[in-house]
């Protein structure tokens, strides 16, 4: 090994660790900007690495391909907004998963051209990267589609859906086998690539609305396992390691949003289900539940004269931009002698650890975010619960009402608060697309209105009565 070699490995070795330590980092809200950063210069230092070898036969297009794919990346970065993020991470994928498509299939051809066949290792590893890449690709864009409405959100199911999907899965294992055996017959992998492509469409349109976070969690851990095989093919040991921690974390994120929706992967994945979904933009079907009204004087009045209150943010809150005059309502609360604190529900909002993020922009202690496990048994003995934007999260029916499609997933107890204030604009459905009968509770108020612009009234309110 020359020195130049060694000290590209010693790099990587050191991208590796970064990633690993990121990662854990990003385990907690106090440490996960510094892990992002982290993470950051490990993918930095990975880049310099591989341009380091000795392989790299032309600069010139490299550099063309960078600057093109960050001046788009930054276009799209500032463009895009909070609540459209998931739908950006469905299509980061699709881009992951084609990536490592497009590198297999070039080794592929490469080394043919060269009258090198590869060995079973190399051969499995490409036709692997180009099953999983493939399926990610197709199916991240389905994902992409569906949430932001450019395909019809519903479950798109038809009779002989999964022995269809099981016999073409059956087609592309024994084309990929025979891809292996004779890697010289390039039809072979031309069918294994056309074929999943297929796959990822047909396994993704059967997936209804509301369960696409799921999806979008598991496509990402499958762009990861792609991007692993593509690390053998490449004989890369960073590209192996990078996929293999996009992989599992990708997993375990998709576990704990099965656990959040109370669903099992396999029941999300054979899909048809979410039908009821509006597509993530909140404007489901009218309630015709009677409900109580309440004027921004009158809610001021009844957190002045509370002694613990607890804030349930939701997506509204995202939409509405509030998290900052959530702040200055919790510190006046605070100050005066108010007990406050945040119930985060794990798929509140529209991606994982959204009201996190929102919650960290505005400056709000961390140790005032109490998750949904911790806080549930609190709610009883809680004066005021403040309903900011949520609807779905804290829909009572998710516990008793066998027919709702949100049946069985875990909620947070506000109902059962001395008190509940839920600040939204209109009885307008939440992203399940169902009424929310906690609105028509005795003990439930409704403060209608845009959440920053009601929130500020209070905050004056307040303020005056201070
Ligand atoms: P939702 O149930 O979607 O309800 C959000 C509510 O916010 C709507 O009912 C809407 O009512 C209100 N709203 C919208 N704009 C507002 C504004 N400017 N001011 C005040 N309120 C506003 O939200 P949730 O309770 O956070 O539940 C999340 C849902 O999304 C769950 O069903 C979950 O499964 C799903 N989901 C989650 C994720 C992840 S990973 N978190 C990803 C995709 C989907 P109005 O229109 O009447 O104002």
């Amino acid at each position: 090994m020359s020195t130049q070699e060694i000290i590209i490995k010693l790099i990587y070795l050191v991208a590796s660790v970064l990633f690993i330590v990121g990662i854990k980092m990003l385990g907690k809200t106090q440490t996960a900007r510094r892990g992002n950063a982290y993470s950051a210069v490990g993918m930095m230092l990975a880049i310099v690495a591989t341009l380091l070898q000795a392989e790299v036969l032309s600069y010139t297009e490299i550099a063309v391909t960078l600057l093109a794919s960050t001046a788009v990346s930054l276009w799209i970065a500032r463009r895009v907004q909070m609540t459209q993020m998931p739908e950006m991470v469905a299509l980061f994928n699709g881009f992951g998963g084609a990536a490592s498509m497009l590198v297999a299939l070039s080794d592929y051809w490469y080394r043919n051209s060269q009258g090198d066949t590869p060995d079973i290792t190399i051969g499995t590893a490409i036709v692997l990267s180009i099953l999983v890449g493939a399926v990610t690709l197709t199916g991240s864009l389905v994902a992409y589609g569906k949430l932001s409405g450019n395909i019809n959100g519903n479950a798109i199911v038809f009779k002989g859906q999964h022995p269809l999907n099981a016999l073409l899965f059956a087609i592309t294992i024994v084309t990929g086998i025979l891809a292996v055996m004779y890697p010289d017959n390039l039809w072979y992998l031309g069918i294994v690539s056309v074929i999943s492509l297929l796959l990822g469409i047909l396994t993704v349109i059967p997936i209804g609305g509301a369960d696409m976070p799921v999806v979008i969690s598991l496509l990402n851990s499958y762009s990861g396992i792609a991007a692993c095989f593509t690390g053998f093919i490449l004989q890369n040991e960073v590209l192996i390691i990078a996929g293999a921690l996009v992989g599992s974390s990708g997993i375990i994120l998709t576990q704990i949003m099965c656990k959040g929706m109370n669903r099992s992967l396999i029941n999300v994945l054979l899909g048809g289900f979410g039908q009821t979904s509006s597509g993530g933009g909140g404007t489901g079907k009218a309630s015709d539940i009677v409900v109580k009204e309440v004027g921004v004087e009158e809610a001021a009045m009844i957190f002045d004269s509370a002694s613990s209150v607890i804030i349930v943010p939701g997506y509204g809150m995202a939409v509405a931009q509030a998290q900052h005059i959530v702040r200055e309502l919790t510190d006046l609360l605070l100050r005066k002698n108010i007990d406050v604190r945040f119930a985060i529900h794990p798929v509140a909002g529209r991606m994982p650890g959204h009201m996190n993020v929102l919650l960290a922009e505005s400056n709000i202690d961390y140790d005032k975010l109490v998750e949904m496990e911790k806080i549930n048994d609190d709610f009883a003995n809680t004066d005021v619960v403040f309903v900011v934007g949520a609807n779905d999260v804290v829909n009572p029916a998710a516990r008793h009402d066998t027919s709702s499609p949100i049946y069985g997933m875990p909620i947070l107890n506000a109902d059962k608060a001395r008190t509940v204030i839920v600040s939204k604009r209109s009885m307008n459905a939440g992203y399940a697309g169902i009424e929310n009968e906690l609105f028509g509770y005795p003990n439930c108020l409704m403060l209608f209105g845009d959440a920053k612009v009601s929130i500020t009234k209070l905050v004056n309110e307040l303020k005056e009565m201070e």
